[in-house]
């Protein structure tokens, strides 16, 4: 969400005239866009403060304007404890950054503004039509791209500090989506990821339409080759979205389902409500209409009052489930969030021993999934050159691309025999048929299968496996 709520930032500087610089020393404004979910992205925005305090000194005309969950939580707190910040802008406040950076260049005078959604215009954000809005500053080579279609939430869940820093839940019209994604795609982007809190509860407040339906409503957009979305709340997971695997066919097999914990008793203290049986059962449901389908999640180790019982029975889920992979986070208290008062707080030796277990057993979870995938046939999105192109470009070796299967795996590959196309050709944001021939634990190793000679090209959908 950051990453997309940055883009738009970028974009609207850029119409005023802002130019990106290639490294934060040379710039005259520095945006820093904060994340607050959990102690450490706190702390790394801090840090990134004391860095910035350093550089005002030797240039003070250096304006600094900090936005996003640190900016909205601290407001007036923020400038008393990093006072090289000159404009605080929450996370409603987005649209109207460029005012305050007007304002501030002409009068110097420090501007907080962490006014939350009742007292904005939303439409002001969200109505702008698709051709000036922040898609503009995507990347020309992007082949996959975010995009928001609600902010906020009203889960509380005992740990989670989103719903104080991002406020209600509000979701956008069909219609100024729908118009975001024809102009991503019409600017070379072929994948999109629809980001909310709980995508699940999308269009319900407002009455637009259900989140299945706006899903179907986007498969039909020409040119775009994937769908995907992220995050599910399990308590909300309907039968008609999990049949919008069925009936959307560029919607990928892949669902981020976050269970957070496998202790009925902890999924209380954290107010999931849901129970480890009740996701179970939408994990079997899911798997039976889409028996490929691949499901990753969130664990938090070390929540208040957790224990070693109450930690097998997580692992034990993780066993169950058998992820694809996942994200283990040791649980830090946040300002505001009712657990940051529970009692019987894990150490941070026992949370580390955790977090290496978790971490362990998906390891081995994902390298079993991983090794029994060779010898299959997947279609990748090409969305480059590989991390490893320099060097192999240096020793003269072939170009190295990377692409990601349905189930957001990376798969590296070249091109090699088999194929009558131009070697040299580009193939970001082409399909390519792969068959895996090497696992690693966070990525594959394919070859490129050519099977119908009658086709020749690998542009785009133009390339298929016979
Ligand atoms: N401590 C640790 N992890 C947290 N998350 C959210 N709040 C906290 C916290 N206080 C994790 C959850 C969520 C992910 C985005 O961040 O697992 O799904
Ligand atoms: Fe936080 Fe997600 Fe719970 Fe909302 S549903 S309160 S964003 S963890």
């Amino acid at each position: 969400m950051n990453v997309y709520d940055s883009e738009k930032i970028l974009f609207h500087l850029v119409r005023r005239g802002y130019e990106k610089t290639l490294s934060v020393e040379l710039a005259d404004l520095v945006v820093l866009n904060t994340c607050t979910i959990r102690e450490k992205a706190a702390q790394k925005a801090f840090s990134f403060l004391g860095r910035l305090n350093r550089l005002k000194q030797k240039n003070p005309d250096l304006i600094v304007a900090v936005g996003g969950c640190v900016a909205q939580q601290e407001g007036k707190k923020l400038i008393k404890r990093a006072p090289v910040v000159d404009i605080v802008f929450g996370t409603h406040a987005i649209d109207r950054l460029w005012e305050h950076i007007s304002r501030f260049e002409h009068k110097r005078r420090r501007i907080i503004d962490v006014k939350m959604s009742e007292s904005i215009d939303e439409t002001r954000f969200w109505e702008e039509p698709a051709s000036k809005a922040g898609t503009d500053s995507v990347k020309d080579s992007s082949v996959t791209a975010f995009v928001t279609i609600m902010q906020g939430c009203e889960n509380y869940c005992t740990y989670c500090v989103v719903p104080y820093v991002r406020g209600k839940e509000i979701s956008r019209r069909p219609d100024s989506i729908v118009r975001e994604i024809e102009h991503l795609v019409k600017k070379g982007v072929r994948e999109v990821t629809l980001l909310g809190q709980n995508v699940n509860s999308y269009g319900i407040r407002q009455g637009f339409c259900s989140f299945a339906q706006l899903v179907n409503r986007i498969n039909s957009v020409e040119g775009l080759s994937r769908i995907r979305f992220t995050t599910s709340h399990p308590k909300d997971l309907s039968i008609e979205l999990m049949e919008t695997f069925i009936s959307c066919d560029k919607l990928c097999n892949h669902i981020h389902l976050p269970v957070q914990s496998g202790s009925d008793r902890i999924l209380k203290l954290m107010n999931r409500r849901y129970t480890s049986e009740n996701y179970l059962e939408k994990v079997a449901r899911l798997r039976k209409i889409m028996p490929d389908m691949a499901i990753t999640t969130d664990i938090i180790v070390g929540f208040p009052g957790e224990t070693e019982k109450d930690f097998q029975q997580t692992l034990n889920l993780i066993r169950e489930v058998e992820f694809n992979s996942l994200f283990a986070f040791k649980y830090s208290d946040r300002p505001q969030v009712p657990s940051a008062r529970f009692s019987e707080k894990v150490t941070e030796r026992e949370k580390m021993h955790r977090l290496q277990q978790v971490l362990a057993l998906q390891e081995e979870l994902t390298s079993k999934k991983h090794h029994l995938l060779i010898g299959s046939l997947h279609k990748l999105l090409v969305e480059g050159f590989s991390k490893k192109h320099e060097s192999a470009a240096k020793k003269n070796h072939r170009i190295q691309w990377t692409g990601r299967t349905q189930s957001n795996i990376v798969v590296n590959f070249t091109l090699n025999s088999g194929f009558d196309g131009d070697c040299d050709e580009n193939l970001t944001g082409s399909m390519v048929d792969v068959m895996i021939e090497e696992a690693h634990s966070h990525s594959l190793r394919g070859r490129p299968v050519y099977i119908n000679p009658e086709r020749k090209g690998l542009k785009g959908d133009k390339y298929h496996v016979a």
